[in-house]
């Protein structure tokens, strides 16, 4: 193994307790979280949350990166400083969203394949001009008794592979985000066989395109039950039955798994990755990416308005600071109280 800058990168992203915040929703994404506190989306309230988000004081104990979005990486404080060197400045690692988002995969009725891939290597470059080193893409697997077809996986690997090469050519280390959604009726075994199948294709385009796994990091969904399930899979379980699938299908040599939350409480995607971790050391660092696990009650708690910006960066870093202890088995539920009574009020 070359020892080189990406291999540094990644295992930074991945250091003990700490893991990565995703703000990197699209446009249309970032509409659907401010739906759920009646706000109407615009570029200044965009910038404005995340300037919240970026300039929590603190934050840096818990979090080694943060994922942007095109419009993101080019916005700034209300100091006029970049937001990549906001981050960078307490020592959080800035990252980018690479992929412009998922398209019905044509001769497909209802499948999903990722794009972005025009034009990537000199948007890989700017980004990297602009302070990314990082990067990330995320395609997307809707589970049924049928789907997804093995044209939808590969198309999707074949894909997932072109970025992450591009990426390492430009000096970025590609996250790499097969995310199986978990919507629907399944069973956790199903989850388990779909998830098996996908990182099994990544893993074969990763290597045909002459990746090199050591700069790079998985980014996918836990093996859970259906969200619709009747009788959906406790915590254990889904400890057990995550690690078993990636003990079969990700290399050793991947230097951390970061999973997304894909929409479960902010509870079950602490929870889950404590019981993974209490029972490490696995291959791999085992750590977070989340988006909505990260970010739900710092939302709430900021409503649009700048006085509660400080409410609002203390719900983000008492998160940070959860997801921090479950990256080393140290997490409790008891601890979901603490913010309530006012620990930490810097
Ligand atoms: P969630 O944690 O909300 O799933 O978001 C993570 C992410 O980056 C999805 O691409």
């Amino acid at each position: 193994m070359t020892h080189n800058e990406l291999h540094e990168t990644a295992k930074a992203l991945v250091a003990p307790g700490k893991g990565i915040l995703a703000a990197d929703e699209s446009d249309t994404t970032i509409q659907k979280r401010f739906d759920t506190i009646h706000l109407e989306s615009s570029e200044e309230l965009r910038r404005a949350y995340r300037e919240i988000l970026f300039t929590t004081p603190g934050a840096e104990e818990f979090i080694s990166g943060v994922i942007l979005f095109d419009e993101t990486i080019r916005q700034s404080a209300s100091d006029g400083t970049p937001f990549p060197q906001v981050l960078a400045a307490k020592g959080i690692l800035p990252g980018i969203k690479a992929d412009i988002g998922q398209h019905r995969l044509a001769l497909t009725e209802r499948e999903m394949v990722t794009e972005g891939l025009d034009g990537l290597r000199d948007r890989l470059h700017e980004y990297h001009r602009l302070g990314a080193r990082f990067a990330k893409w995320r395609a997307t697997y809707s589970i049924t008794d049928e789907l997804p077809s093995d044209y939808c996986i590969w198309a999707n690997a074949h894909a997932l592979a072109r970025y992450a090469a591009l990426c390492q050519e430009a000096g970025l280390v590609p996250i790499v985000e097969p995310e199986v959604l978990q919507d629907g009726t399944h069973t956790i075994e199903r989850s388990y066989h779909v998830t098996s199948r996908v990182l099994d294709a990544v893993y074969t385009e990763l290597f045909d395109q002459r990746v090199d796994v050591f700069g790079t990091l998985l980014k996918p969904n836990m093996v859970l039950s259906g969200y619709d399930a009747a009788d959906r899979a406790g915590v254990e379980e889904v400890a057990d039955r995550t690690l078993e699938c990636f003990y079969k299908h990700v290399p050793a040599g991947v230097p951390g798994i970061v999973f997304l939350s894909g929409g479960q409480s902010d509870e079950d995607a602490t929870a889950h990755l404590n019981a993974m971790n209490a029972s490490g050391p696995h291959p791999w660092e085992l750590s977070f990416s989340y988006g909505r696990a990260l970010q739900g009650p710092a939302l709430r708690a900021w409503d649009g308005e700048w006085a509660n910006a400080p409410a609002a960066q203390r719900s983000y870093y008492h998160r940070a600071k959860l997801n921090s202890a479950a990256r080393a088995g140290a997490y409790t539920s008891a601890m979901e109280e603490v913010l309530i009574d006012g620990e930490r009020d810097r």
